[in-house]
């Protein structure tokens, strides 16, 4: 497999498109065209009414197609919804469009010798003229997919730098799938790439004291075989931390805590890793504070993060029995 980092838009024959007009869902289809057509006054462009999610199809050692927790997207989208004033997608729909993307777009879902997996990416979006600020009546949502590797060079450690700027604020939006999390994001993830780092690493907004999370995963932390979940109601509830905290817990048999982290503590920690769909569980080499560098290890997994990501990688191919629910086969 590519171990280089490998997650980037391209386009693929079929997405999956619905339409909320007149306070109801219609059928929903697939379609050839990537484009959306928008008036420009939509409510998205103007005030980022848009949610989305992101879940992965694999191919199993045994050939079949299963896709991960794809109930825990639909739950996580009906609550970032709710936050944003938007309709609610109902499950059998979700699941249904999620079916139909994977198997109209199957010879892209990379095979288990390759390794990586096919992205879904469902995104919902106000799409109704709007001047003043309010809500759109009318929404678009689409499910479209690309093939993915690595969201990290699998062959280094994550370097991260502590963030001088806050991505939530502590009664926001922090901790649902809104598009306006990531737009903050963007000058920051830039200038921290421009300096060598491949993530920023957030504090807590209100006495920046707590370690939250990354702009684009969750992170945690291993002292002395326990494995440590900062919690925090501004990050979002990431499905792959709640994979790995049952991981940990239940199939490793390790001590876990999921509980507030000062940043003050982690000098103490002996493993660090990012936890996401398309992260996976990235080990973190270092995180650089002003200067000051908090080091883990260089380019070396550690032993229980090692643990976790292969056994998090062989239920989702199938290679050892996934617990129940986890697997959503598609046929
Ligand atoms: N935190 C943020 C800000 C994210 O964008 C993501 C990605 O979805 C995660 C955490 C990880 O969540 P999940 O494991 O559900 O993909
Ligand atoms: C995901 O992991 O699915 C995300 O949406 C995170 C994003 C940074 C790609």
């Amino acid at each position: 497999m590519n171990t280089k980092a490998n997650f980037s838009y391209h386009k693929l024959p079929y997405r999956y498109i619905n339409s909320f007009v007149d306070g109801k869902w219609g059928e929903g289809e697939l379609s050839e065209d990537e484009r959306i057509i928008l008036n420009e006054s939509a409510c998205v462009l103007h005030y980022c009414q848009v949610v989305f999610e992101g879940l992965k199809a694999f191919k199993t050692i045994d050939g079949r197609i299963v896709c991960f927790r794809p109930d825990m997207n639909k739950k996580r989208l009906e609550s970032s919804c709710k936050q944003m004033n938007m309709p609610i997608f109902p499950k059998e729909k979700f699941l249904a469009a999620v079916e139909q993307v994977v198997k109209a777009n199957k010879e892209y879902i990379p095979s288990f010798e390759e390794g990586g997996s096919l992205y879904i990416r469902p995104i919902m979006y106000g799409t109704t003229p709007t001047m003043g600020v309010k809500s759109a009546k009318e929404f678009e949502i689409r499910f479209f997919a690309v093939s993915v590797g690595n969201y990290f060079d699998a062959n280094k450690t994550a370097r991260l730098r502590v963030s001088d700027v806050d991505r939530a604020a502590p009664k926001g939006t922090g901790n649902i799938k809104a598009g306006l999390n990531y737009a903050m994001s963007l000058s920051n993830i830039t200038d921290a790439h421009n300096k060598g780092f491949n993530e920023n690493l957030y504090l807590d907004p209100k006495e920046r004291k707590y370690v939250e999370e990354t702009g684009g995963a969750n992170i945690f932390f291993i002292k002395d075989n326990k494995v440590i979940f900062p919690y925090s109601e501004s990050i979002l509830p990431s499905i792959t931390k709640m994979s790995t905290m049952y991981i940990a817990k239940e199939i490793l048999h390790l001590e876990i805590e999921e509980r507030k982290v000062t940043f003050q503590e982690i000098e103490n920690f002996d493993e660090c890793a990012l936890c996401g769909t398309a992260s996976t569980i990235t080990p973190v080499g270092l995180i650089d504070d002003h200067g000051h560098q908090i080091i883990f290890s260089n380019d070396v997994i550690g032993p229980i993060t090692s643990l976790l990501l292969k056994t998090l990688k062989d239920i989702q191919h199938g290679i050892i029995p996934a617990p129940k629910g986890w697997l959503y086969e598609i046929k």
